[in-house]
């Protein structure tokens, strides 16, 4: 018999809160995904009226119920998206002893710090699970989302709450806090689950990492509360209040209210104590009951860490130490050729599948046809010079998240009738001739559009995730709609529903095809409509155009038109807009050569032109940064500065919301000239732009 909700106190009104979402989620997901209910409309009803009853009754349960009265509608596609109000970034990577030293050296260098000065650090295990992000108000907890692609996440709290690691209130917390860290699933729970759904028959999993994602990602917040899912928290996001001046005060404080944090965290001085460090956990790293796969190194102080701030996606201030990848031998059944969107040919071994480090693999790149031979792209021996052959017995290894790699191949269990492989100088898809340039290890298909494969990849990197990411077209579909003649390009992706006014109809008559999903489709692509200018950019798949290139050249920009313009007018890589380009933080000169060459070949800018008629391209903002006197400036700097390094400079006037140019013109706003400074600041003076000294310039950005 149910309580009334008047006799409740906080804690039970709690815990009966939180049953009933558990039941209500339960069959919010039921009906809507399996179109089965499992309990009756009667008893549903009651359940979400005594729901919202005790909403009322308790609001500070309010913060909570917002999002999960909203539990119901999106199970059915997933769960809900979460922007993160900081993105959740990835880490560097450190491989040897030396990338550690290099680590130490271009901090120093960066906030131009002799050799001798101190710099302390920490160092901590990097553990093998996913990472989440809590956030608390008021000491509740009120959101947990996964990282996602970093900017969005996943909203798992539902699924937060069965972790009991995870503390739902906190006491003396900041009022806003969000706390990060991985969730994860010890060695022996993960036996003992494996055990357990082999017995049912259910999903065995291949690693602990695998059964923690499959296990904090289920729309039925009850299986996540079957299993046994751990927590460790290293980080925050959003603090309304600094938790400490350095970061191993900072997990003293998180672990002080409650989270557990790892015991094997130390504060170090440098590369030889961090280096110690990492021999000690990787010499425990058998008998820990979880995953570890190598050793996160932090600036210690909070204040640094901030002077340093972020590349794209990775902050200056840590790395994570690798441990050496695991090895496994196999055979190499066939070597394939790949044919890739910039027409590269790349080939891939095929192998007998064989488990490397918990996971199995069946592939591995081969690079190119000098990777084959055995020589590296210096033309250096790799494999002591030994080529690979189809039917070989290979050593394969795999170190973090990277494509499987070659590493050995056991010559005397070579078949004597094996023959040396012969690159092919032919597409493989299109027949066209492939070329190998000098100086290039690629041998590229010539066919250019007409080539299906080339066409398909350059789609598939089109609906991507970080590129137009469209709902319900992945990779099966668009090579399903290619081979029906539906999408040849992306711009026919925006007029698929207009031309099949009956398309509906096909689609919906396709195998794995109904009318909600066709519609959907539909729906996904017409919300895509409006595109970010730096997302537009990369969806293009432009050779040696990445990511976070994209994004800066966006920002450098502002807006679509004023680039294409400039793009047409660099045409033949010389003059002041070439120059404009060219003088963009990160983008070099084999980039820019490849952006001008893409938007000059008639085939592909008709073929740019004729998608961009279809969008509404948003322009790109440089951070809004309130009360900054350089927020929207264009600054040159330019001698050589005394109190920060270049680099902290430049990365500072960005980050104030200025764009930081190489070269003088009559758009400069800024010219900060160093000691010895130059022609730059000669031309600045001709131009009446003004010119400021070091001093100047930290006056201007002082307490900014
Ligand atoms: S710090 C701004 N510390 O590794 C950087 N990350 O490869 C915040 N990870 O996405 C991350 N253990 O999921 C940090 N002790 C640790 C970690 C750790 C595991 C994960 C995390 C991150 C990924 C980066």
């Amino acid at each position: 018999m149910e309580n009334k909700i008047g006799e409740l106190t906080a804690e039970e009104a709690r815990e009966d809160f939180l049953e009933l979402q558990i039941l209500l989620y339960a069959a919010d997901r039921e009906y809507n995904r399996l179109d089965s209910p499992t309990i009756a409309d009667a008893e549903y009803d009651a359940a979400k009226r005594r729901y919202r009853a005790l909403v009322k009754a308790f609001p500070e349960l309010e913060k909570n119920a917002t999002q999960l009265e909203t539990v119901g509608a999106p199970v059915a596609s997933g769960f809900v998206k979460t922007t993160h109000s900081i993105r959740m970034l990835s880490l560097g990577n450190a491989f040897d002893d030396a990338d550690v030293e290099d680590f130490d050296s271009r901090i120093r260098k960066f906030l131009g710090l002799e050799d001798s000065a101190e710099l302390i650090y920490t160092a901590e295990p990097k553990i093998d699970g996913l990472s989440l992000s809590l956030r608390y108000e008021a000491g509740v907890l009120v959101e947990a989302a996964t990282r996602g692609d970093g900017a969005v996440g996943e909203n798992v709290t539902n699924n937060a709450f069965q972790i009991s690691d995870i503390p739902r209130n906190l006491i003396n917390a900041p009022d806003i806090l969000e706390i990060r860290g991985e969730v994860y699933m010890s060695r022996s729970d993960f036996e003992a689950l494996n055990q357990r759904q082999q017995k049912i028959g259910e999903k065995v999993f291949s690693n602990p990492r695998n059964a923690a994602a499959g296990s904090l990602r289920q729309l039925d917040a009850e299986i996540t509360r079957a299993r046994p899912l751990k927590f460790f928290a290293y980080a925050w996001g959003v603090v309304s209040n600094p938790l400490a001046a350095t970061q191993s005060g900072a997990i003293e404080r998180i672990s002080e209210l409650g989270f557990p944090t790892n015991p094997l965290t130390r504060v170090c001085d440098g590369p030889q104590q961090m280096l110690e460090h990492y021999r000690r956990i990787e010499a425990k790293r058998a008998i820990l009951d979880y995953d570890i796969d190598g050793v996160v190194y932090k600036v210690n102080d909070l204040s640094l860490q901030a002077r340093l701030g972020f590349r794209s996606t990775t902050p200056r201030w840590a790395i994570a130490h690798k441990f050496p990848a695991e090895l496994a031998w196999t055979w190499l059944e066939k070597i394939e050729i790949q044919v890739g969107r910039t027409g590269a040919l790349s080939p891939v071994a095929r192998l007998k599948p064989v488990t490397v480090g918990g996971v199995v693999v069946s592939n591995a790149t081969l690079h190119n046809e000098d990777y084959i031979k055995g020589f590296d792209s210096k033309g250096a021996k790799i494999r002591e010079g030994k080529d690979l052959r189809e039917g070989d017995w290979v050593q394969v290894y795999r170190a973090g998240d990277v494509i499987p790699k070659v590493a050995d191949v056991d010559l005397s269990k070579r078949a004597p009738n094996s023959m040396p492989y012969v690159f092919p100088d032919k597409c493989p898809i299109c027949k066209s001739v492939a070329l190998r340039d000098a100086g290039d290890a690629v041998h590229r298909c010539t066919g250019g559009i007409i080539c299906a494969a080339q066409a398909v990849e350059k789609l598939k990197h089109f609906v991507s995730r970080k590129a137009f990411d469209i709902d319900g077209l992945g990779v099966k579909q668009i090579e399903q709609f290619y081979l029906d003649g539906w999408v040849r390009e992306p711009a026919d992706i925006f007029t698929l529903e207009a031309r099949f006014s009956t398309g509906l109809q096909q689609l919906k008559n396709r195998e794995g095809w109904g009318e909600k999903s066709a519609e959907r489709l539909f729906q996904a692509i017409e919300d895509k409509r409006k595109i970010p200018f730096g997302r537009l950019l990369f969806s293009l798949g432009i050779r040696h155009v990445g990511e976070a290139a994209s994004k800066t050249i966006a920002t450098h920009f502002e807006n679509w038109q004023t680039f294409e313009a400039v793009i047409g007018r660099a045409s033949k890589f010389e003059g002041a807009d070439w120059d404009d380009l060219l003088g963009i933080d990160g983008v070099g000169e084999t980039m820019a050569r490849s952006l001008v060459t893409a938007f000059s070949q008639v085939a592909e800018r008709e073929s740019i032109d004729r998608l961009v008629a279809h969008l509404v391209v948003e322009n790109a903002h440089r951070p809004a940064v309130a009360d900054s006197p350089i927020a929207g400036k264009i600054v040159v700097f330019t001698g050589t500065l005394e109190k920060t390094t270049r680099a902290e400079a430049k990365a500072k006037a960005e980050a104030l919301g200025a764009k930081v140019s190489g070269s003088v013109s009559k758009k400069t706003d800024m010219v900060i000239a160093g000691l010895a400074a130059g022609s730059k600041a000669k031309k600045a003076a001709e131009l009446g732009v003004e010119i400021l000294d070091e001093d100047a310039w930290l006056a201007l950005i002082d307490g900014l």
